[in-house]
C-alpha cells in the first residue's frame, strides 16, 4: 500500500456535467491526481442517486455519461481509481455496520435531509435519512483521509468523522479521520444570475456544449439590471460571469475587468466575449477528449470494471477488519 494520503471523493450521477461541477469540483480532483502526492479514488455513487424519485431506464446512461466526464476531464484512470459505487457491495455492507453506530438525533439535525424532504414529500424514505451514513461508509470503507468536497456537503463529512470515532471507540481502532478538503472556487453562478449553476435548473453550460454554444450562452447571460449599456458602472460581484472569470482568466486581467466594470470603461458584451474566449479555451481539450470516449464506450466501461475490482481489492480488506473488530461471521470462529 502507499503511504501517500488516500483521497476519496464523489459525485452522484447527474449525466454529463457542467462548467460548475469542473471549476468546484473535478478540475481540482484532476490537479491532485496529476500532483502525484496523494493516492486518489474518485467514485460515481449512484446507490446515493436511488434515494430519490428516479426512472431505472435513465440510469445507465446517467452514470456513464458521469463516468466519460470524469475521464474527459483529465482524470487518469491510471493513476486514480474511477469506479462506480454500486460495483462494490462493500459499500453497502459497512453501511449497514454504521448505522448501528449512528445517533437518529444527528440524522435528524442534517440540513441536506430537510431540504430533500421538503423537495420530495412524496417520498420520504429512510435511504434519504440515512444516506449520510452511506456516504461515510464510501469514506471509511478505503480509510480515506482527505475528502474534497464543497461546503454543503460539510456537516455529511462532520457525520462521518463523528461515526468512524464512535465505531472506533466501541470496536477499536479501525479507521483514520478524514479531513475535508474545501473547493477553493466560490460556487459559479448560472446563466440565469439568479442561483447556483446548477442541472436542475437548466442554467448550465455544459462541459461538452460547441464553443458556439458557448458563445451563445454567454451572451444571452444575465448579468447586472444596473448595467443596461456600457458606460453604466456594474457590480463584479453580484455578477455570474464574473464567477467564472475569477475562476479562469488570469489574475491581473480579473483586476482589470474588476475595475473597468466599475467604472462603466468595459461593457458586458465585450466582457462576455472574453469569457467566451477562455471558457472555450479550457473546454475544448475536455471535449476532445469526450469526443473520442464517447466513440469507445467499451473502453469506458472496461476502464470502471477495472476501477471496481482495484476498488473491490481494498475494500474487503478493510471489511475483513469491521467484521473481526465486531466479532462476526464465521471467520471469528477460527
Ligand atoms: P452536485 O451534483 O450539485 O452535488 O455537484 C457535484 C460537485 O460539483 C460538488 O462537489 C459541488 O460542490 C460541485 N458543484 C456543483 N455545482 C457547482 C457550482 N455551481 N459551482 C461550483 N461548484 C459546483
Ligand atoms: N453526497 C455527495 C454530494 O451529493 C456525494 C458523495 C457521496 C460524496 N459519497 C461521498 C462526496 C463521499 C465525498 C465523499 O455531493
Amino acid at each position: 500500500m502507499s503511504d501517500r494520503p488516500r483521497i476519496f471523493s464523489a459525485m452522484q450521477p447527474t449525466g454529463e456535467l457542467h462548467l460548475g461541477n469542473y471549476l468546484g469540483a473535478l478540475r481540482q480532483w484532476v490537479a491532485t491526481t496529476r500532483s502525484g502526492e496523494f493516492d486518489p479514488i474518485y467514485c460515481i455513487v449512484d446507490a446515493h442517486a436511488t434515494t430519490v424519485e428516479y426512472d431505472p431506464r435513465e440510469m445507465p446512461t446517467r452514470t456513464f455519461e458521469t463516468a466519460l466526464t470524469y475521464l474527459a476531464a483529465g482524470l487518469d484512470p491510471e493513476r486514480a481509481i474511477v469506479f462506480v459505487q454500486s460495483d462494490v457491495a462493500e459499500h453497502l455492507e459497512l453501511t449497514w455496520y454504521l448505522g448501528t453506530v449512528t445517533a437518529m438525533g444527528d440524522l435528524h439535525r442534517m440540513t441536506q435531509f430537510k431540504e430533500k424532504s421538503e423537495q420530495h414529500k412524496q417520498n420520504i424514505n429512510s435511504g434519504l435519512f440515512t444516506y449520510p451514513v452511506l456516504m461515510a461508509a464510501d469514506i471509511l470503507l478505503y480509510r480515506a483521509t482527505v475528502v474534497p468536497v464543497g461546503n454543503d456537503q460539510v456537516q455529511h463529512l462532520e457525520l462521518a468523522r463523528e461515526i468512524g470515532r464512535r465505531f472506533n471507540a466501541r470496536f477499536g481502532a479501525v479507521f483514520p479521520e478524514p479531513v475535508p478538503r474545501l473547493s477553493t472556487t466560490p460556487r459559479i453562478m448560472g446563466l440565469d444570475g439568479k442561483s447556483k449553476m446548477s442541472k436542475t435548473r437548466g442554467n448550465t453550460i455544459g462541459l461538452f456544449d460547441e464553443p458556439r454554444a458557448v458563445e451563445k450562452k454567454l451572451k444571452g447571460a444575465f448579468t447586472d439590471e444596473a448595467k443596461l449599456r456600457r458606460g453604466d458602472p456594474g457590480r463584479p460581484e453580484i455578477c455570474n460571469i464574473f464567477t467564472i472569470h475569477r475562476a479562469l482568466t488570469p489574475e491581473s486581467e480579473v483586476a482589470a475587468i474588476d475595475r473597468d466594470c466599475r467604472t462603466g470603461a468595459l461593457g458586458c458584451g465585450e466582457c462576455k466575449q472574453r469569457c467566451a474566449a477562455v471558457v472555450v479555451e479550457e473546454l475544448a481539450p475536455i471535449r476532445t477528449r469526450g469526443l473520442e470516449l464517447k466513440a469507445n464506450r467499451v473502453q469506458v466501461i472496461e476502464t470502471l470494471r477495472e476501477g471496481a475490482a482495484r476498488a473491490r481489492a481494498i475494500a474487503s480488506r478493510t471489511m475483513a477488519d469491521v467484521r473481526r473488530a465486531m466479532g462476526l461471521s464465521t471467520a471469528g470462529m477460527e
